[in-house]
């Protein structure tokens, strides 16, 4: 991926963080994905006093990017300064492959950064 563009996926992942609602938890994600067409699509945690009622920031990005229409992406980015590296879960790595061929996946808490691909991530997926 272009460096300039996955610079643009943290810069918005790191922004969107500061949106998380996660007074269960306390670890806000922020996430970025990146659609065929060159837009950018933002979300963060959503958790809710029923727990299995969360939702994590990757879906909430990508389902931004679908409701508006754009059902394809190349690229999804998950930032957390939380205490650990974000990870995708196993629910949003499969709810990510339904909308993308593979897609680059950069995982970062703002030191490290992890670039990988989603089918690295989700192997023989569904
Ligand atoms: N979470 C995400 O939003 N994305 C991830 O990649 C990992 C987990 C959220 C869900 C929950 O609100 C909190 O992190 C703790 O699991």
């Amino acid at each position: 991926m272009d460096a300039e563009i996955r610079q643009k996926l943290i810069d918005t992942a790191k922004r969107a963080a500061k949106n998380a609602y996660c007074p269960y938890s306390g670890y806000a994600v922020g996430a970025a994905v990146l659609t065929d067409d060159g837009n950018i699509y933002d979300g963060c945690n959503i958790e809710n006093a029923s727990y299995s009622l969360t939702i994590c920031a990757e879906r909430v990005a990508l389902f931004k990017a679908i409701a508006d229409g754009h059902k394809k992406i190349t690229a999804v980015c998950v930032y957390s300064d939380g205490g650990k590296l974000p990870y995708p879960c196993g629910a949003c790595r499969q709810t990510l492959s339904e909308f993308a061929e593979d897609a680059c996946v950069v995982v970062t808490d703002g030191k490290e950064e992890i670039r990988t691909t989603l089918n690295a991530l989700l192997p023989n997926k569904f």
